[in-house]
C-alpha cells in the first residue's frame, strides 16, 4: 500500500502540537509547509536534525515555508527533548511546533512508518519521512529515509527552491540545480510558446539525435 505521496490532498486531521491543537489544514493555510517525521524524541540522529532545522527557520520563513514536526513522544516529553535540541543547535529556538502521536496514529494517516524499526517496547516508529504541501493543501513533494539516516536539510531548502520557481514558470531544474543556475524549459513548451514565455532568450543544446528537446534558460 503506497500510503500518501505526492499529488494527494493532506488529511485534515487534528494534532496536539508542543504549540496547541490544530486541523493541519488550518496550520497550512494559502501558505507552504513541511511536514517532517522522527522516529523518537531523545534519539542522536532526532536531535541534529532538528538542531539544524531550528538553525535554518529563518531560511525557510524567508521563503514563505512554515515548519512542522513530529514524533511518537507526548507533550512533556517533547517539551523537555528541546531543552536538548536547542542546546545542542548552540541556543537556536525550535520555534515551529512537534506533533505529538504518542498512539503512533498520525504517522500511519501520514505515511510515515518505518516498516524496520521497533523501538524498545517493540512498537513501531515514524521513518524520516518529509511532505513538502502548498495552500491547495496537495503534497508537492515526498521523500522517505529510514530511522538510520538523517536527511540534508540544504537539500530540502534546494527543493523548495526548485518547487517555487516550477510553480511559477514552466519550466524544470536539471541535475544537482542550485538557486541562480539556468533551469530547462518545460518539455511540453514548443519552441515558438518558448520565444514568447522566455524573452530573455535560450540556448539548445546540441545532441546527436537532433532533436532540439534540451533548452536552457533563466528566470
Ligand atoms: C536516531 O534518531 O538516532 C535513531 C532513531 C531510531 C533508529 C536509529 C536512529
Amino acid at each position: 500500500m503506497p500510503g500518501l505521496t505526492i499529488g494527494d490532498t493532506l488529511p485534515n486531521l487534528e494534532v496536539e502540537t508542543t504549540c496547541g491543537k490544530f486541523m493541519l489544514h488550518d496550520f497550512v493555510g494559502q501558505e507552504w509547509v513541511i511536514i517532517f517525521s522522527h522516529p523518537g524524541d531523545f534519539t542522536p540522529v532526532c536531535t541534529t536534525e532538528l538542531a539544524k532545522v531550528a538553525a535554518y527557520t529563518e531560511r525557510f520563513e524567508e521563503r514563505g515555508v512554515k515548519l512542522l514536526g513530529l514524533s511518537c513522544g507526548d507533550i512533556q516529553s517533547h517539551n523537555n527533548w528541546i531543552k536538548d535540541i536547542e542546546s545542542y543547535s548552540g541556543g537556536c529556538k525550535v520555534k515551529f511546533p512537534i506533533i505529538a502521536d504518542p498512539k503512533r496514529e498520525i504517522i500511519k494517516e501520514l505515511n510515515m512508518v518505518d516498516p524496520d524499526e521497533k523501538d524498545a517496547t517493540g512498537k513501531q516508529v515514524p521513518s524520516r519521512a518529509l511532505h513538502v504541501v502548498s495552500g491547495d493543501k496537495k503534497i508537492k513533494l515526498s521523500i522517505q529515509y529510514p530511522a538510520t539516516i538523517g536527511r540534508n536539510v540544504d537539500e530540502i531548502l534546494r527543493v523548495v527552491d526548485a518547487l517555487q520557481k516550477t510553480v511559477n514558470h514552466k519550466v524544470a531544474t536539471p541535475v544537482n540545480w542550485k538557486p541562480g543556475e539556468p533551469v530547462v524549459i518545460h518539455p511540453g513548451v514548443s519552441n515558438n510558446q518558448a520565444k514568447e514565455m522566455f524573452p530573455q532568450g535560450y540556448s539548445t543544446a546540441e545532441l546527436p539525435s537532433g532533436n532540439d528537446y534540451l533548452r536552457f534558460t533563466n528566470v
